[in-house]
């Protein structure tokens, strides 16, 4: 498909390792100033198409009965949408009396952002294909220090995996305090990565390792037990 936009309207976003745009929003939770109101805390920025959407729907109950679960992890949650204030409490009330899926009981605490002005989904590139009327399914992992540390995107058809988002904050907070990688699929208990050696000198010497805990496949590919 031919792409007719210019380099002007194509979506202006944080890469990761940026920091992560501020903004002042009104929220279901009254105004929230980011990052300053998040410091210290991780945060899952996401952005949904439409209220009373079905995929959105069940997205916001997932999401709604793992909130004590990244509570654990230190994790906040923030949605968004272009809808009205009044629409997104109309619909979060609805979603509080459904039952779906094993979820029942919600009371849906996180804030969701009526960015109808659009300027923080334009900030964080949350409206493609030249659309201002919805955002797509985007996912921003935002560590205690605003950086950006993870950006997803789905289609608007595909609800996201939730474990997936989680497993990637848990596998980011592991990394940061273990100074270690995860592989492919990952989960936590799993065997972790030592990264790679730096200089021809430490692939020597971690050929003579010898631990029971250290699975070495080749010297740039060594495997630990996970500490849990
Ligand atoms: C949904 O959430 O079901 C949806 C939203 C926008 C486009 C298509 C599906």
């Amino acid at each position: 498909m031919e792409d007719k936009r210019t380099t002007c309207d194509k979506p202006n976003l944080p890469l990761i390792g940026d920091r992560a745009p501020e903004f002042k929003a009104v929220t279901t939770n009254g105004v929230i100033n980011f990052p300053e109101d998040y410091k210290g805390k991780w945060v899952i920025f996401f952005s949904h198409p439409a209220d009373f959407t079905p995929v959105c729907s069940t997205e916001f109950m997932t999401f709604a009965s793992m909130a004590d679960e990244f509570k654990e992890l230190n994790t906040e949650l923030i949605g968004l949408s272009v809808d009205s204030l009044h629409s997104h409490i109309a619909w979060l009330r609805d979603l509080e009396k459904k039952s779906w899926n094993g979820i029942e009981n919600l009371n849906i605490k996180f804030p969701l952002i009526a960015d109808i002005s659009t300027e923080v989904s334009q900030k964080y590139g949350m409206l493609h294909a030249g659309s201002k009327t919805s955002t797509v399914r985007a996912v921003f992992v935002i560590d205690p220090e605003g950086i950006v540390r993870t950006i997803l995107y789905y289609p608007a058809s595909t609800g996201r995996n939730m474990d997936e988002i989680k497993r990637i904050v848990v596998a980011l907070q592991k990394a940061d305090e273990e100074s270690i990688a995860t592989p492919a699929n990952w989960k936590p208990g799993c065997d972790v990565i030592v990264p790679p050696p730096a200089t021809a000198e430490e692939a020597k010497d971690r050929m003579s390792w010898d631990d029971k805990d250290i699975n070495r496949l080749e010297w740039y590919l060594t495997f630990k037990k996970d500490k849990e």
